[in-house]
C-alpha cells in the first residue's frame, strides 16, 4: 500500500472513532429523541402540526421525529460549536437540586447558556416569529424548531442534569453486562438498547408503542399534570429540570460508582424511569407546540388533548 494510501486510511479510521466517541456524549441518543418526538407528534392538535409541518426542513418529508436529533449532529461543527453547551445544565457537586440563577451558565460563567435557558430563548423565538403581525422575521425558525423539540428531550435525560465535576457522568467508567461504557452513555443508549433487544423486538416503533399505550392506560391521569405549566407560561423546563436531578440522584448514581457492573439489577429498575421521561418529554413537547402554535383551540378541542388544565389561562 501507498504511503499515501496507508496515511488515508488510518486517518478515516481514527475521524470516523473520534466521531463516534464525541456523537455518544450528548443528548439521549438518536432512538430517545426520535421517541420523544415520535411521541410528540401523536398529541399535537391538528393546527399545530399544521404549522409543523410547515417549518420543517424538505428533508424531514413531514416527520419531526427525523430531525430530532439534528442539533447532535451538527455540535461539533466550527459554526454550532456554540451550541454544545446548550444540551445540559451542572448543578454544584453532590447537589440533589436545581436552581436557574445558580446553575444556568456556561463554562465561562456566561448566564442562560445552558438546557434551560435554549428553551426559554428557543420557545421565545418561536412565539414572536411565528405571530403574523411581525412582518420582519428576525429568526431561523426551523431551526428554532429543531433545537426546541431535541432541548426538551436533553432536559428529560436525568444526567443532562447533574452534577459537574463528573461531566453527567461522561467520566465515570463502568460496564455495561461485559462491555465497557460510562454512565452518561448507559442513560442516552445502552438502557434504551438493551431494552429493544430484550422486550421489543429490536424495534424501536414497538417500544414506542408500548410508552403510549402506558400513557393512555397507566399514566392517563397524570398527562394533565405533565402537559400544564403552573402559572399559565408557554413552556416550564425548570420544574423539568428539578425533576431530572432527582431522578439523578435516587437512580442514575446510586449504585453505579467508578468501576461497577451494571446488569439486570441496574437495567430493570432503572427502565421504568427511562420510559416515564421519554413519555414526559413527548408528552410535555407536545404541549409546549400547542401552545405556541394553537394557542386558542376551541373548547370541544381543548378536551380531547390533555384535559382543561393545561389551557386553564386561555379558558376564563
Ligand atoms: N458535559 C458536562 N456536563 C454534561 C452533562 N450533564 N451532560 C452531557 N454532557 C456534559
Ligand atoms: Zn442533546
Ligand atoms: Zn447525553
Amino acid at each position: 500500500m501507498s504511503d499515501f494510501k496507508n496515511w488515508w486510511t488510518k486517518s478515516t479510521f481514527f475521524i470516523l472513532l473520534l466521531l463516534i466517541t464525541i456523537s455518544g456524549t450528548y443528548g439521549w441518543g438518536k432512538e430517545g429523541h426520535y421517541a420523544t418526538c415520535k411521541i410528540a407528534e401523536s398529541f399535537l392538535s391538528e393546527e399545530a402540526l399544521k404549522a409543523v409541518k410547515e417549518l420543517l426542513p424538505e428533508t424531514a418529508e413531514g416527520d419531526l421525529a427525523s430531525v430530532c436529533s439534528w442539533p447532535d449532529e451538527i455540535k461539533w461543527m466550527y459554526k454550532w460549536r456554540w451550541t454544545s453547551e446548550l444540551h445540559y445544565v451542572d448543578t454544584p457537586d453532590f447537589r440533589c437540586n436545581y436552581d436557574y440563577c445558580r446553575d444556568c451558565h456556561d463554562s465561562s460563567g456566561v448566564k442562560d447558556r445552558c438546557v434551560t435557558g435554549a428553551i426559554y430563548n428557543y420557545t421565545e423565538q418561536l412565539v414572536t416569529g411565528y405571530n403574523a403581525s411581525n412582518s420582519v422575521v428576525k429568526y431561523n425558525l426551523t431551526e428554532a424548531l429543531m433545537f426546541l423539540s431535541h432541548y426538551i428531550g436533553d432536559v428529560h435525560q436525568p444526567l443532562h442534569v447533574s452534577f459537574t465535576s463528573d461531566e453527567g457522568g461522561n467520566t465515570i467508567i463502568v460496564r455495561w453486562y461485559k462491555r465497557k461504557t460510562n454512565l452518561h452513555h448507559v442513560w442516552d443508549s445502552d438502557i434504551i438498547e438493551s431494552a429493544m433487544k430484550t422486550f421489543y423486538d429490536k424495534d424501536i416503533d414497538v417500544m414506542i408503542s408500548a410508552i403510549q399505550k402506558n400513557i393512555t392506560d397507566k399514566w392517563s391521569n397524570d398527562i394533565s399534570s405533565w402537559a400544564n405549566c403552573t402559572s399559565g407560561e408557554d413552556v416550564c423546563p425548570d420544574p423539568w429540570a428539578s425533576e431530572s436531578i432527582k431522578c439523578s440522584c435516587n437512580y442514575a448514581y446510586r449504585n453505579a460508582t467508578p468501576g461497577s457492573t451494571l446488569e439486570d439489577e441496574y437495567f430493570l429498575s432503572r427502565l421504568p424511569i427511562v420510559e416515564m421521561r421519554l413519555a414526559q418529554g413527548g408528552v410535555r413537547l407536545a404541549a409546549t407546540l400547542n401552545r405556541i402554535f394553537d394557542p386558542y383551540p376551541p373548547v370541544t378541542q381543548k378536551l380531547a388533548y390533555f384535559g382543561n388544565i393545561q389551557r386553564a389561562s386561555h379558558t376564563i
